[in-house]
């Protein structure tokens, strides 16, 4: 797997780069269309052994970056990618804070493949995750964690159903740093050191990212999915009646329940998983990127075997980004 780093790094660099002609252009959908259709060109030119874990959702909903495509005709499929093109879209596309993009690997079959859903997530140190029981209400795992560490803070995506659990860490002298998206990004924030602790309820894909990220960077990680009331968080999608049930049967076929606790181990079992991450509109520790003297200027975070990376990648600019993707393909 770590001779296809390097692919995995551009993969995500050109994803940011193919995407920021679109920032702050109030078009999340297209933002997110320009990253996918580079991340899959490069990786089918270059003939990549590996299938899509954790993707843009099933083959009638997303033609690329599917769960299932591959990308090998002639090779063996021998690792799982989770991929988020543009994690973070909404915020992108008005030109705020909080967008990156994101791909884990790790060996064939061991991603947790799970529907797109909700997932209550906990992302911490080791130390701090040492005697954490998830299965706790969270207002007991905030006790134990003060008791550990007394000056904490914590990542935390700026949402209603966030609004009371915010009150409480604020009443407990949590010091509390609000994103509007991207809590993968948040995740990494933590690893940077920015904050103790991540924790809200989130996309489940996203969370097998950060599931991944966790396992190269020896952090710890709680989650747990979450039935939401979609009848009232997007009351005009047409498909919200039915999403509840398609969960459902998707979690029995995989014997999973509501109150499955899961570990980084249990999203990502693979101890050699790698996590790729460039910055779009990053948060305070990834800079976004920026045009410098006729350069993208790229921040780019990769973790793997317990040591993270932060690199600085600098490439020409260019009025197509076409002519990268014909450079680093075979
Ligand atoms: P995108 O769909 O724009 O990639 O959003 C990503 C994200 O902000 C995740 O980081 C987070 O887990 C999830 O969306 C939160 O979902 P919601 O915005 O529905 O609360």
């Amino acid at each position: 797997m770590e001779t296809n780093s390097l692919l995995f790094l551009r993969a995500v660099q050109l994803a940011v780069i193919a995407a920021y002609e679109l920032v702050g252009k109030n078009d999340k959908n297209m933002l997110d269309q320009k990253a996918v259709d580079i991340i899959n060109k490069l990786l089918t030119n270059n003939d990549v052994n590996a299938k899509i874990a954790i993707g843009e959702g099933e083959l009638d909903a997303a033609p690329m970056l599917y769960q299932g495509q591959t990308f090998s005709h002639q090779q063996a499929i021998t690792f799982d990618i989770a991929v988020d093109p543009i994690e973070g879209t909404a915020p992108a596309s008005k030109n705020e804070p909080g967008s990156i993009s994101c791909i884990a690997i790790a060996k064939i079959d061991t991603m947790l493949q799970i529907p797109e859903m909700y997932m209550e997530k906990l992302f911490l140190s080791e130390d701090l995750g040492a005697t954490i029981d998830f299965s706790q209400p969270i207002e007991k795992i905030l006790l134990t964690l003060l008791n550990i560490k007394q000056n904490l803070s914590c990542i935390i995506l700026n949402k209603p159903r966030h609004q009371a659990i915010i009150k409480t860490m604020q009443a407990l002298g949590i010091h509390v740093e609000l994103i509007n998206g991207g809590d993968v990004l948040g995740a990494i924030d933590v690893v940077l050191k920015k904050a103790d602790f991540l924790y809200g309820i989130g996309g489940a894909p996203e969370g097998v990212l950060m599931g991944a990220l966790a396992i190269a960077t020896k952090y710890k990680m709680f989650a747990r999915l979450i039935a939401i009331a979609y009848e009232q968080v997007w009351p005009d999608e047409s498909e919200t009646k039915d999403r509840i049930k398609i969960e459902q049967q998707a979690l029995a076929r995989k014997k999973i329940s509501y109150d499955t606790i899961f570990s980084e181990r249990d999203l990502v079992a693979d101890e050699e998983a790698m996590f790729f991450a460039a910055s779009l509109m990053g948060g305070t520790v990834l800079k976004p990127l920026q045009i410098i003297d006729h350069e993208y200027v790229v921040h780019s975070f990769i973790g793997y075997n317990n040591i993270y990376h932060q690199i600085i990648s600098k490439y020409p600019i260019t009025n197509n980004v076409q002519d990268l993707l014909n450079k680093y393909s075979k």
